[in-house]
This record gives C-alpha cells, sequence and structure tokens, in this order.
C-alpha cells in the first residue's frame, strides 16, 4: 500500500490541487493532504478552515485523508508512514523552488523521494495567491476553486470589508 503525502499551504484548495489529488489517486493507493502549519505565513483561512475546505471539496474521493502538520516535512511524512511526497509544478517558474526543497528533503531523509506532477492545462495559471486577489477585487474564480471554496472566499471578503 503505497502512501503519498500531498503537502502544502492550500489557502485555500484551488482546482489545480483538486486535479493533481485526483491524478495521484490513479498512481498510489492514498493520498493525505497535508495542510502546512507556517507561524511565518499569516493565512487568509484558518488552519481548521482550510482542512474543511478540502474536506469538502474531496468528499467523493475515495482513498483521501486530509491531516495537517508542524514542523519538517519529513519527519511527518515518516510519522504518518508515508512513502513518497507528490508535488504540482506549474510552469517552469515552479521547477528551481521545487528542486531546491525536494533536494533539501532528500538530504534530509533520503527514504522518501518527491513525485512531480504536471498541473492539468487548464489550471496552469491558477495559485491561491491569485485566487485570493482575485476575490479580494471582486473578481469571479468560478471554474477555478470548488464552490465551496468560492462560497467561503465570497463570505471571507465580506466580512472582512464589514
Ligand atoms: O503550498 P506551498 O506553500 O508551496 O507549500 C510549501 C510546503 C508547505 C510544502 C513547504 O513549505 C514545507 O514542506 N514546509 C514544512 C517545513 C519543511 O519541511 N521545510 C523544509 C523543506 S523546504
Amino acid at each position: 500500500m503505497i502512501k503519498a503525502i500531498y503537502p502544502g499551504s492550500f489557502d485555500p484548495i484551488t482546482y489545480g490541487h483538486l486535479d493533481i489529488i485526483q491524478r495521484g489517486l490513479g498512481v498510489f493507493d492514498h493520498v493525505v493532504v497535508a495542510v502546512a502549519h507556517n507561524i511565518d505565513k499569516q493565512g487568509l483561512f484558518t488552519l481548521e478552515e482550510r482542512k474543511a475546505l478540502i474536506r469538502e471539496a474531496t468528499k467523493d474521493l475515495e482513498g483521501v485523508t486530509v491531516d495537517s502538520f508542524e514542523g519538517l516535512l519529513v519527519d511527518y511524512v515518516e510519522r504518518v508512514g508515508g512513502s513518497v511526497i507528490i508535488r504540482g509544478l506549474r510552469a517552469t517558474s515552479d521547477f528551481e523552488y521545487e528542486f531546491h526543497m525536494a533536494s533539501i528533503n532528500r538530504h534530509l531523509n533520503e527514504n522518501f523521494d518527491t513525485f512531480f506532477m504536471m498541473t492539468a492545462k487548464d489550471y496552469f495559471f491558477v495559485s491561491s495567491r491569485t485566487i485570493k486577489e482575485v476575490a479580494m477585487l471582486g473578481g469571479s474564480v468560478k471554474g477555478l476553486v470548488p464552490g465551496n471554496v468560492e462560497k467561503a472566499l465570497k463570505a471571507k471578503f465580506e466580512a472582512l470589508t464589514d
């Protein structure tokens, strides 16, 4: 049984992430979506909100669990019995950062490999950061994020401008 860990900030989850989860399930038996708790990075959504949004968006997918972690990713992967780390690659601009991160992780623990999947062409331009900016400025993010995320973004920005 190969358990893959798909780590990230997921602030919030997008269709690009969902596509990687679905395709990851075609390769691995189980995918754990692991939301990183980053004390340096103040997110729009809390850790619990992010997890709830991911749970809702993946509820029809078999073989997915949603979790969060603090500290080093490789320690988390070891603790939960993961075999591989999955990351999505959008374009060449992602490569340097991803290469660096995979190399550090491999240096820290050579038992795990990072498995890269190219993001589907429809979502090449989608990132959580741009989604938040578009939503904050009143633009439509329909078709780029799951429906529950679209609603949550709207509610979040309405609450912030109240
Ligand atoms: O979605 P993101 O923000 O690109 O995800 C980055 C993430 C969370 C996967 C990365 O920052 C991470 O693994 N953080 C945990 C801390 C860690 O292990 N750092 C060493 C590798 S850079």
